[in-house]
């Protein structure tokens, strides 16, 4: 029994079963200005079915932490497991979707979506059904047989999403799929993932610098601090869902975000000092 599990079992309550479960990561880099430590001592729970929205200033380890989970870095201490086994390496359990175009040009809509599918080997019409039906799920029917340079970047973005969700992973890890986006898409695509979520209970992780979109998405949302990165607070959400992006208006959202932001705040301003002090001490251009 874990520790998790006798204290659930002395407070009666049926302990939930962690779907991934990160334990005690650490991640350096060496540099050339020396060995940074960019995730200290980091563990985590993320139960079936939860949404988690992990918040920190930029440069306080959020990808890093998600590139060791999606197994892109493989060097760390650590152990990551998913039900229960010890993951390492791109594993089939895991997807993720990142904030960098990643849709392939030369494909339509419905062929990148489907793309995972045919090279897991599945039948044509299997596949494009399956397709068809993601690519409705994200809201781009009608744009089936789009390129991506005729979509705009919100629509790209859902392509990469379905494209993603199209192999089943047990778990979504999301790396600020909206940052490129205006901040009206940006909310709307946030009620697209409600409703996908919704529909799909699926277990997410999303990385996001934005706080309202962390509060409005979020079971859970995780603060980071800012280097070395830790989970400085863990702040439940207790709004019902089904949610829309208009309980963005509600006093309860507005309380969630001032208390995150408060803790932010702090790691924000270390981010920008260190960032201020770097400039301050390069060579001046010119003259
Ligand atoms: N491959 C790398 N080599 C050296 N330093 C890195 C590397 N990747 C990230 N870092 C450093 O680790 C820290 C965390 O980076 P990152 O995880 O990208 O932060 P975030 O996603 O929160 O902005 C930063 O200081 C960054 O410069
Ligand atoms: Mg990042």
């Amino acid at each position: 029994m874990t520790v998790a599990e006798r204290s659930a079992a002395a407070a009666g309550t049926a302990p939930a079963r962690a779907l991934l479960a990160v334990e005690h990561l650490t991640k350096r880099f060496e540099t050339p200005d020396g060995s940074l430590l960019a995730i200290d001592d980091v563990s985590l729970d993320v139960r079936e079915g939860e949404f988690v929205g992990v918040i920190g200033p930029s440069g306080c380890g959020k990808s890093t932490l998600f590139n060791i989970i999606g197994g892109l870095i493989e060097d760390y201490d650590g152990r990551i497991t998913v039900n229960g086994e010890t993951v390492s390496g791109s594993h089939r359990a895991i997807g993720m979707v990142f904030q960098e175009e990643s849709t392939f040009p030369w494909r339509t809509t419905i062929e990148n979506v489907a793309f995972p599918l045919e090279a897991a080997g599945m039948a044509k019409t299997e596949r494009l059904d399956r397709a068809r039906d993601l690519v409705k799920l994200v809201g781009l029917d009608g744009f089936e047989n789009r390129y991506p340079a005729e979509l705009s970047g919100g629509m790209r973005q859902r392509t990469a999403l379905a494209r993603t969700l199209a192999f089943a992973p047990k778990i979504l890890l999301m790396d600020e799929p909206f940052a490129s986006l205006d901040e009206q898409t940006r909310l709307l695509l946030g009620d697209k993932l409600l409703q996908i979520q919704a529909a799909l209970k699926q277990t997410t992780l999303l990385i996001t610098h934005n706080i309202a979109e962390a509060v409005q998405l979020s079971d859970r949302v995780l603060v980071m601090s800012y280097r070395p990165g830790r989970i400085k607070r863990a702040v439940d959400i207790d709004l019902p869902r089904p949610r829309t992006s208009e309980i963005i208006g509600s006093e309860q959202f507005g309380r969630y975000v001032a208390t995150i932001w408060a803790d932010l705040r702090e790691e924000a301003s270390k981010g920008l000092s260190e960032s201020e002090a770097a400039v301050a001490h390069r060579p001046a251009r010119g003259h």
